[in-house]
């Protein structure tokens, strides 16, 4: 089967290794012919460390190198079944790389896009037969993240959905079905795992080391949120979290924070530029949390029943299926638990009475309760 991949940059690479990796014939092409360079020596890299591990044999290597193909021409994507899209973030450049496309392949070739904050509604309105767009949302590092969103969007034929789904299935990932809304699953469940820990720094709870070493050591998370965030780089992770801000029409949960924006701001973008929240020179020595039991408890209660809070509205707005909430938050940003799960071990009572407390203490629409988890906790 044929597989075309469009743009070789950090999440194009890394499919186009996937569905080699699954014997598929790949179609890499990218405008730039730097970044098909890097992405074939990358894969080299990649390839003979697995080798010298013993993933795979050196035939196996010869063999996924060799059925991908580089080339700077997307006329290079005619036979394709599906052509999967990794460019730059921009609406107007999709849609003129989407329509471009639609000229190549034949009629029934899918059109999927891996954007993380484009709606695909959006993204179809350029094609002529938008029953053939999709939404396939890869995580990062594509080989090694095994959660992939698909995402239909109002126009998407169930045909497309099911080809779609199956295909990916058939690579190994785990699949969830979400609906085409302002973060998918887990860019929108996950928003207040970085939006309360700000918060609770802002308000001057704890400093970055306590809120970090309450979430890991108390929570079993695998990574505290500053961690993260400066893993993920300041400016991204801000980035995600206004457009989710402004596709939610402003919706006070999902506000920004100035402290992320300003360290943002200064340059203070995490690991990629040195420093983040903490600092990355040699030499620094980590700051010590404050191992406060009783302070910690309350650091990871409130930034969990937020999450449960996001994930109940997730079901509750039909955007997944509880089960697909649970998978997409433990095979996609390796969660200790599925928040649903979690809320259920802990008591729907007891999430609802620490939400309506923190309501009633700060009056603020950011805390009110879902009407889904008031329902279940009656
Ligand atoms: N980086 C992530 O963690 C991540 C995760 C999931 C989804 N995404 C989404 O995947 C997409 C790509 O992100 P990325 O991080 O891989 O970006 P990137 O900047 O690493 O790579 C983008 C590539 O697209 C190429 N390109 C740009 N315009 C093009 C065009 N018109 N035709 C062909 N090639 C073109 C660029 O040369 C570059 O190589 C975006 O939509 C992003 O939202 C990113």
């Amino acid at each position: 089967m044929k597989v075309g991949v469009l743009g070789a940059g950090t999440m194009g690479a890394g499919i186009a290794q996937v569905a080699s990796q699954n014997g598929c014939e790949v179609v890499l092409v990218d405008l730039n012919q730097d970044m098909l360079t890097k992405a074939e020596n990358n894969l080299d890299k990649i390839l003979a460390r697995l080798v010298e591990k013993g993933v795979v044999s050196d035939d196996d290597k010869i063999n996924i190198q060799g059925r991908i193909t580089y080339s700077t021409d997307s006329k290079d994507f005619k036979g394709s079944k599906i052509v999967i899209e990794a460019i730059v973030e921009k609406l107007e450049v999709k849609h003129a790389v989407f329509a471009n496309l639609e000229s190549i392949v034949a009629n029934d070739c899918i059109l999927a896009s891996n954007t993380s904050s484009l709606s695909i509604a959006s993204i179809g309105s350029a094609l002529k037969n938008p029953s053939r767009v999709i939404g396939i949302h890869f995580f990062n590092p594509a080989p090694l993240m095994p959660l992939v969103e698909i995402i239909p969007a109002v126009q998407t034929s169930q045909e497309t959905l099911t080809s779609a789904k199956s295909l990916i299935d058939s690579w190994g990932k785990v699949t969830v079905l979400c609906k085409d809304t302002p973060g998918f699953i887990v860019n929108r469940v996950a928003r207040p795992f970085y939006g309360e820990a700000l918060r609770i720094y802002e308000e001057g709870i704890a400093d970055f080391a306590t809120i970090d070493w309450a979430m890991t050591e108390l929570g079993g998370f695998k990574m505290g949120p500053f961690t993260l965030m400066d893993y993920i780089g300041n400016d991204v992770n801000y980035a995600v979290t206004e457009s989710v801000f402004a596709a939610f029409y402003y919706d006070p949960r999902f506000k920004p924070s100035f402290t992320q924006r300003r360290h943002s701001e200064a340059g203070f973008l995490g690991r990629k530029s040195g420093r983040g929240y903490f600092d990355y020179a040699e030499g620094v020595i980590k700051p010590e949390p404050t191992k406060d039991e009783v302070v910690g408890k309350q650091i990871l209660d409130r930034i969990l029943v937020m999450l449960i809070n996001e994930a109940f509205d997730a079901v509750f707005m039909q955007v997944a299926s509880a089960e697909d909430v649970d998978k997409a938050m433990t095979k996609g940003v390796n969660y200790p638990k599925g928040l649903l799960v979690w809320a259920e071990e802990i008591g729907l009572k007891n999430v609802l009475g620490q939400l309506e407390a923190l309501f009633a203490e700060y009056g603020e629409d950011r805390y009110r309760p879902n009407p889904l988890l008031r329902r279940m906790a009656k």
